[in-house]
């Protein structure tokens, strides 16, 4: 069997991964898919040192780790302009359909391109012949050109973990060329959902006057390429273990006992802008409004670890939620009751599990989102007897596949508190044919199917 050479900026450990909450979808969909496939990651640190080590750092392989990794350190320099400055607050912005969000300096380019250049010179020496290699996500879009300027021959995927938008979009970014250009190297690009893929088909006709034949064969740029959706996802049924184990836990009995036969609403993301936390927020506050007979009723707890905490979008949305809460729970709480609980830690992925199948209803309401494996993770943790319903928003790359959620367009925040009302009294035979229509689906597309299907499609190309 081949190796696959995993790239991405982000490497996790298991340790990390699992512990550790907030670390980001990437990380625990390449940590499932590299627990069972072997091969290398390859990527940052997560460290930032004046002087960084002259060479990778490599770890061997362990019992829980069972792959080996080699990281780079970045510079305060490379940290500031590549990562929160190119990659989190031009891409990120653009990416998510928030142009007017991006903070456009062109030096933030030009250390992208120079942070890119250095991972290819560190990783070409490892290479074998025959390896995979396989870059992840948006940090990484000037590294397959870099590859081709290396002489490197192997093929090379490239997987889109965030949305592809518009094409009008899309080249609000003053480097949109340079960066599909550079994309057009890879032998196959993936994306989430096929609305992605249709944005990108778009911007190769119309921005790039490339041409996209049958079969997802693309010519572009000079170089011809394919692209293709593979939505991403989780390992169902060991998920749905770990939650039911959980349910035993300290931290489950502790929950159950807080809630005092309330039924619990649940939110789990990274606090990004991106996942409508305020719209979500204003939503509870329209249901406790509008069907007062859920006041004393329903908690609804929001988990939110801080992600990116040096760009000022995200230090602006921490406040407004800072306050959206603050009022809330002024408003509604009573002596015995507090509405809102509103966390800013991640938790143990175990325990997360346990929270998902102790909660009633899940709120999962992006603004945009690549896929949102939380949506996934919300199905799998129900118990069969008695599941919850997941509440998911139409611009997330999960709502293509889970028809049977409850579908909510998050910038209509009362009719998204109308759908928490409905998930509330919904008849336990509806929840159950909803729930085993959306696991269905979960199980014929997991982590697994996706991780083969893109290798098999790299391998044909
Ligand atoms: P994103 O990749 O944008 O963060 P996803 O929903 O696709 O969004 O992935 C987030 C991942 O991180 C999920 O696997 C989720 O369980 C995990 N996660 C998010 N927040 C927490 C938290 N507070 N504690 C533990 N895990 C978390
Ligand atoms: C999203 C991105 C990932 C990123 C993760 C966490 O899932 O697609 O590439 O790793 O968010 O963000 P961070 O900036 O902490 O890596």
């Amino acid at each position: 069997m081949r190796r696959t050479v995993i790239v991405s900026n982000r490497v996790a450990s298991i340790t990390e991964g699992s512990s550790k909450g907030g670390a980001g979808g990437l990380a625990v969909a390449i940590l499932e898919t590299l627990r069972e496939s072997k091969g290398l990651w390859f990527g940052w640190s997560g460290n930032v040192r004046e002087a960084p080590l002259d060479t990778p750092k490599h770890s061997a392989p362990t019992q829980a780790n069972p792959f080996e990794t080699v990281t780079v350190d970045l510079t305060p320099a490379e940290h500031s302009g590549y990562y929160n400055g190119y990659a989190n607050r031009i891409l990120w912005p653009v990416l998510h359909y928030r142009s007017d969000l991006m903070e456009y300096h062109s030096e933030h380019f030009r250390t992208y391109q120079r942070v890119n250049a250095n991972f290819v010179s560190q990783l070409v020496p490892l290479l074998k012949e025959d390896d995979l290699i396989w870059l992840h996500d948006y940090h990484l879009m000037m590294a397959p050109r870099d590859l081709r300027q290396a002489g490197v021959k192997n093929r090379i995927g490239f997987f889109l973990h965030t949305p592809f938008p518009s094409a009008d979009v899309f080249a609000t970014l003053p480097n949109h060329r340079e960066l599909v250009s550079s994309l057009c190297h890879c032998d196959l690009i993936g994306f989430q959902s096929p609305t992605d893929l249709r944005s990108f088909e778009d911007y190769i006709t119309h921005e790039a006057g490339g041409q996209v034949h049958a079969n997802e064969e693309f010519e572009a740029f000079g170089r011809q390429f394919r692209a293709q959706v593979f939505p991403i996802s989780i390992d169902p049924d060991g998920f749905a273990s770990a939650a039911e184990e959980s349910e035993r836990s300290d931290v489950a009995n502790r929950l159950r006992e807080s809630l005092d036969g309330r039924s619990l609403m649940v939110g789990v993301d990274r606090l990004d802008y991106s996942k409508g936390l305020p719209e979500r927020f204003l939503s509870f506050e329209h249901l406790l409004d509008r069907y007062p007979e859920n006041r004393q009723r329903v908690t609804f707890l929001q988990i939110a670890p801080y992600s990116r905490i040096d760009v000022p979008e995200y230090k602006l949305i921490r406040s407004r939620l800072e306050g959206l809460s603050g009022r809330i729970n002024g408003r509604f709480a009573e002596v015995d009751w507090t509405p809102l609980r509103y966390i800013n830690r991640g938790l143990a992925r175990r325990t997360l599990a346990g929270v998902l199948r102790h909660s009633r209803v899940a709120l999962v309401t992006p603004l945009r989102d690549g896929m949102n494996l939380v949506a996934k993770e919300y199905v799998a943790a129900q118990d069969p007897e008695d599941p919850g319903v997941l509440v998911l928003s139409r611009f997330a790359g999960a709502a293509h596949e889970l028809k049977e959620a409850l579908i909510v367009n998050p910038l209509d925040y009362e009719n998204t508190g109308e759908a928490v009302q409905r998930a509330l009294s919904m008849s336990l035979e509806e929840r159950k044919e909803r729930w085993s229509a959306l696991m269905d689906t979960i199980r014929q597309q997991d982590i697994t199917a996706w991780r083969r299907s893109f290798i098999a499609a790299l391998e044909a190309t």
